[in-house]
């Protein structure tokens, strides 16, 4: 006998994807691009991998879950800069996590149960993982449309005050996975009034939050805007970063929650019992790239290059735009997600992903339904290379 939830859990996007091509035999003589997975391929950092070998010892120690506190003073460290906070205590706001996908999936265990809770608000498209840690944790997902008539984000404020009154936590994804869309300060002040008033907790996924275009205006995070409004404690606050995409370390499984210390505490006693833990030399590693921005500014290039060239060749053919951040390409296209893919597949050998899978038909509304999501994660010219291609066909 299984579980009868698993049977709630929709098929994984990339599954989809797979049966969608399943018998299409791309054109030949050209060299396969996957644009479809959100897998970072430019080189790990050589801080990193230089930690790690230097802490190869210590695997045959047990990680503590809480991790050690060298990996949570440089995350504080990190944090502190990178949003201007006042303070974030290692000990109390700060917990390791094995990339942000469990963490994000595990914490809605944490925060539903309570009687007259039982919604989880989230964006529609949304990463996957959101719904699948609602319906696992036995609340409901209410999706929230993120079309081009909300400017591409969730207009939470704008639901009625029962449904609000109702939830016991929102996912918020800024910058946006798929639509690349940053949340602003006050975006972010008013989901925290929103938050205090109707008793839910926020959790805010930033993993793209590093891979902007402009040097000088990084995106806000959920922590910066809280200070900002005077809300040290971060209050009802949960803000989760990785390494996967800041620092293309998608094998390190190297992520962290910070913000309410007493949410924390509690979530960090459910880890113990899961045992989702960072293996010693890893937190070393990790410590060491929290600590390092070259590495950072360096990728930021990368994407910024591959953006100019891609954006360049698709403009007369599709209506793309550049996102605010993060290195995905959430377009329109002719004939719908599905369709293009395949095309694109057969007569390019390129797989990008139809937005559908990213998104639920709620109300008769499907917002991914006449998207595709490209994912801008192979070298520049490989990049310019599809680009092209693609313009080929369309
Ligand atoms: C929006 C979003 N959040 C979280 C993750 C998970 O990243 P990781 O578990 O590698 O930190 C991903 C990965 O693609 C993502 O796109």
């Amino acid at each position: 006998m299984l579980n009868p939830r698993l049977s709630q859990l929709p098929a994984y996007p990339f599954e989809r994807l797979r049966a969608l091509l399943k018998g299409i035999t791309p054109l030949a003589g050209l060299s396969p691009i996957s644009m479809s997975v959100g897998e970072p391929r430019h080189p790990s950092p050589k801080v990193f991998l230089d930690a790690l070998r230097a802490a190869e010892e210590e695997f045959s120690n047990y990680p503590t879950t809480q991790g050690g506190v060298e990996l949570r003073g440089a995350i504080a460290a990190w944090l502190t800069r990178r949003f201007h906070l006042p303070t974030v205590d290692p000990e109390t706001q700060v917990v390791p996590c094995s990339g942000t996908r469990e963490a994000l999936f595990s914490v809605a265990q944490a925060l539903t149960g309570v009687p007259g809770k039982d919604l989880v608000l989230l964006p529609n498209p949304f990463y996957q993982i959101y719904e699948g840690a609602a319906l696992w944790a036995g609340a409901t997902p209410h999706y929230v449309p993120a079309t081009e008539a909300s400017g591409l984000l969730p207009d939470f404020a704008g639901l009625p005050e029962a449904i609000l009154d109702r939830a016991a936590l929102v996912y918020l994804c800024t910058p946006g996975n798929p639509t690349g869309r940053v949340m602003d300060r006050e975006y972010l002040q008013q989901m925290i009034r929103l938050a205090h008033r109707h008793g839910f907790v926020l959790v805010s996924d930033e993993c793209y939050s590093e891979i902007y275009p402009d040097e000088n205006s990084p995106p806000c995070g959920l922590l910066e805007a809280a200070a900002a409004m005077g809300h040290g404690d971060y209050r009802g606050c949960l803000a989760m970063h990785s390494l996967s995409k800041r620092s293309n370390l998608p094998g390190a499984r190297s992520g962290f929650v910070a913000g309410d210390a007493t949410i924390l505490a509690a979530y960090l006693r459910l880890r113990t019992y899961f045992g989702c833990t960072t293996p010693p030399p890893i937190q070393r590693a990790a410590a060491a790239a929290w600590g390092d921005e070259a590495h950072v500014r360096a990728n930021r290039d990368e994407y910024r290059k591959k953006f100019a060239r891609v954006l360049e060749e698709l403009a007369p053919v599709l209506p793309v735009t550049a996102p605010d951040a993060g290195f995905y390409l959430w377009t329109r296209v002719p004939g719908g997600g599905e369709a293009f893919a395949q095309r694109v597949f057969e007569r390019c050998n390129i797989t990008v992903l139809p937005g559908s899978y990213l998104s639920r038909l709620v109300d008769g509304v499907h917002p991914g339904a006449e998207y595709v999501r490209m994912a801008l994660v192979d070298s520049v010219e490989q990049c310019a290379e599809a680009a092209r291609r693609i313009r080929s066909v369309v």
